[in-house]
């Protein structure tokens, strides 16, 4: 089932903190959540405890022209299947029921063709001021929900009516609400690799130290399982050459486990051929010269015993020069500054069709290692190509459909 989407735009004043509990809540039943701030809002919350909450980019301002470049508002605004305004302030309610598009939310506001809930909160006098009821008549009449703030003590000292629902009751009504709309589809091809076989290698190789010990990464193989699901969804026969990883083998993937660099290329090279490769996994570029049989044991000098590290083979590389090269190569890349520059050196040198480079370049805890989502840029002769922050299944959908359509396209 295709996930639920919420844009949350969160307004400036005292009830902005309770946005971080109601994003939590609404992750937990399984919505995604992308939010934006206004200006003000962002001096009552910051955008990396909701970027970790939302495991998503926060977006703040208009003009911010990265983002910008990669998802215009007009795409913001209708990439979710509810928008959400809470807390909505006085102010923002008053350029909503006006048309006002002053900055990223109002815009986005004015933009968007999917239904609106606006959750008010604000001091008892704001609230009962003619001009706000007069703007929430117009809202309702424009169609948009509007949630009655509750009844109490207020930040400012006084009593009544304004304060923000409990965050529990926003996502009850923001399920309500969901139910009743349908999820925006995503378009998941069929059949259009029908009698491809598409080969893709992921998760992280572990290599031994000793019998109990290895060198990895946090590669989750998230991201390459997924390219694999889409694979098999589009038709094609799929095989998953897998590094070690904790996750389900999805429907129709035929998968071969390894543990190793050398092993992953030794299944990879009988798997051959293949239509298209695609190299997902994070490779260790080194192992131990010679991995111990026995563990290693404290020799009592503290001194620790030395590693001899050597490189690991290059697998990516070693088909891009293969004689059954697949007629489409793909690799992964993660960077972090020069994407394009350094991506194209890759293409080059392992002799690849498409870099996807992942931009890991995030704060902490919004990594694209272990995380559901992922901006990537897709970098070929022919030039680079910059997808927004997406789901990971969304861009393995896209990919595939990319694959797709290289496969069908006669090669200049
Ligand atoms: N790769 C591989 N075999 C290796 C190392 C990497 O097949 N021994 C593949 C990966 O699966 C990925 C791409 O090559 O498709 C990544 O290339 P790499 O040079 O390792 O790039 P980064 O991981 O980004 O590392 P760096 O920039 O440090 O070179």
């Amino acid at each position: 089932m295709t996930q639920q989407r919420v844009l949350l735009i969160i307004s400036g004043g005292i009830a902005a903190y309770k946005s971080l509990e109601l994003v939590r809540l609404l992750r937990k039943r399984g919505i995604a959540v992308r939010a934006v701030l206004t200006q003000s809002a962002a001096q009552f919350v910051t955008p990396l405890s909701l970027g970790v909450l939302t495991e998503d980019q926060v977006y703040e301002d208009l003009f911010d022209l990265k983002a910008e470049r990669e998802i215009g508002h007009i795409q913001l605004s209708r990439q979710a299947d509810l928008v959400v305004v809470a807390p909505a302030t006085a102010n923002i309610l008053a350029k909503m029921a006006n048309g006002i598009a002053d900055d990223l939310a109002t815009t986005l506001l004015l933009a968007t063709d999917k239904p609106v809930l606006a959750v008010p909160a604000m001091n008892v006098r704001m609230w009962h001021h003619k001009a706000t009821q007069r703007n929430l008549n117009q809202l309702r009449a424009d169609g948009v929900q509007v949630m009655e703030p509750d009844d109490g003590a207020m930040a400012c000292g006084e009593f009544g009516k304004g304060r923000l629902p409990e965050p529990e009751a926003i996502a009850a009504e923001i399920e309500r609400l969901l139910s009743s709309v349908r999820p925006e589809p995503v378009e998941a091809p069929t059949d259009i690799l029908n009698g491809r076989h598409i080969l893709i290698t992921a998760g992280p190789t572990h290599e031994p130290i000793d019998p109990v010990r290895y060198i990895a990464n946090r590669s989750s193989g998230k991201q390459g399982f997924a390219i694999a699901a889409a694979a098999a969804r589009a038709g094609a026969r799929v095989t998953l050459v897998a590094g070690p990883v904790h996750l389900p083998t999805p429907a129709g993937v035929d998968r071969v486990d390894v543990e190793t660099a050398r092993d992953m290329l030794a299944a990879v090279e009988a798997a051959l051929p293949a239509d298209a490769a695609i190299m997902v996994a994070a490779v260790a570029d080194w192992r131990t010269a010679d991995a111990a049989d026995q563990k290693l044991k404290k020799d009592g000098s503290g001194r620790p015993a030395p590693l001899t590290l050597v490189e690991n083979p290059d697998i990516l590389a070693t088909l891009g020069h293969h004689a059954q090269r697949p007629a489409l190569l793909v690799g992964f890349a993660a960077e972090t500054q020069k994407i394009a520059e350094h991506a194209q050196a890759k293409l080059a040198k392992k002799r690849a069709d498409w870099i996807v480079a992942n931009d890991v370049s995030g704060p902490p805890g919004t990594s694209v290692m272990g995380g559901d989502a992922n901006t990537v840029q897709i970098v070929t002769a022919a030039g680079i190509e910059s997808w927004p922050s997406l789901p990971k299944g969304e861009v393995a959908d896209k990919l595939i459909e990319k694959v797709a359509h290289a496969l069908s396209s006669p090669r200049d």
